[in-house]
């Protein structure tokens, strides 16, 4: 049996396959639909430190090989996950990681204080500085390396916990931007999150999302996300969480050569909710067929030209 378990700082998840942020909903909802156990980890959708009812619809639509999304992070709110999600999680024994998202560098700070002040089995948190679909916060941050060393510094501060940054593809130099974030003391990036992205209806001649813009995800965006990762790994020594396009276990394993030390299961997701356990079996089939030990052996190995 090759061995699939991963290695995050000092957290140990018992396989690479996380389902992204966005796409698994707080990670209480699916019991019957996937038997989260075998999962690496559930990164819960956006929590913000209030609650949100979103963008307007239409808000999802699907594209040639992806879709966009601008859901605009519709959530409960941090003091409703606080008390209903918390309690849920202490019964399940997948590893969770907790997505933040805030408008200023305080409604971040704001809803981390509120977690760490209870007491919960939540391994870490994923800070999205990297949604295209709000006005203020989100993507304004993942932009500028000041303001995400200083915020990454100022949540590094409040906990002992997994901090991980996810890194937008909307940049000149996403590797810039995950060099703050391990300047600031992040333990990992997540690389990336969805790619501006505009979808038009020819015969209403109305944009198909409310917004106008949304973020692509998808297969479509893999090449952009294994690139992404490919460069921030020759810039940063902490892992990074490759994201973008996943569906079988050919795209996990391309995502390992690229760099990556674990990955994330998005879109593919709403397509068939069964989907990692699939690539899971398969990842495990290839692995003892190629006679590979260990899938953190992978890790950017990937043979280029030059
Ligand atoms: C959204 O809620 O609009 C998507 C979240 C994200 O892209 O980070």
């Amino acid at each position: 049996m090759a061995d699939l378990s991963v290695k995050i700082s000092n957290t140990i998840f018992k396989n690479p396959i996380f389902v992204a942020s966005g796409t698994f909903g707080y990670g209480t909802e699916n019991p019957e639909l996937v038997d989260v156990s075998k999962l690496g980890a559930i990164v819960t959708k956006s929590i913000t430190l209030n609650p949100r009812e979103g963008n307007p619809p239409p808000r999802i639509v699907e594209t040639h090989s992806g879709m966009i999304n601008s859901i605009g992070l519709a959530n409960i709110g941090v003091e409703k996950y606080i008390s209903d999600m918390l309690p849920v999680y202490e019964n399940m024994d997948t590893p969770i990681i907790m997505n933040i998202a805030g408008s200023s560098m305080r409604e971040y700070i704001d809803v981390m204080k509120k977690v760490e002040d209870v007491s919960s089995n939540i391994v870490g948190y994923e800070i999205n500085i990297s949604c295209p679909n709000v006005k203020e916060g989100g993507m304004e941050f993942g932009v500028d390396c000041d303001m995400t060393e200083k915020l990454t510094s100022e949540l590094r501060k409040l906990t002992d916990r997994l901090l991980i940054m996810k890194l937008s593809p909307n940049v000149t130099d996403i590797s810039a931007i995950a060099i703050s974030s391990e300047n600031g003391g992040a333990d990992a990036v997540s690389a990336i999150n969805t790619v501006v992205g505009m979808s038009i209806n020819h015969s209403s001649q109305f944009s198909n999302i409310y917004t106008t813009f949304g973020g692509l995800s998808g297969p479509a965006i893999k090449p952009v996300g294994l690139a992404c990762v490919h460069k921030v790994y020759h810039r940063v020594n902490i892992p990074i969480i490759g994201i973008g396009g996943i569906v079988n276990s050919d795209d996990v394993i391309e995502y390992f050569l690229a760099g990556s030390c674990s990955v994330q299961v998005g879109t593919a997701n709403f397509r068939n909710p069964g989907i990692t356990e699939i690539i899971l079996h398969d990842l495990n089939n290839y692995l003892n067929e190629k006679h590979i030990d260990s899938i953190s052996s992978l890790i950017g190995r990937v043979k280029t030209h030059g």
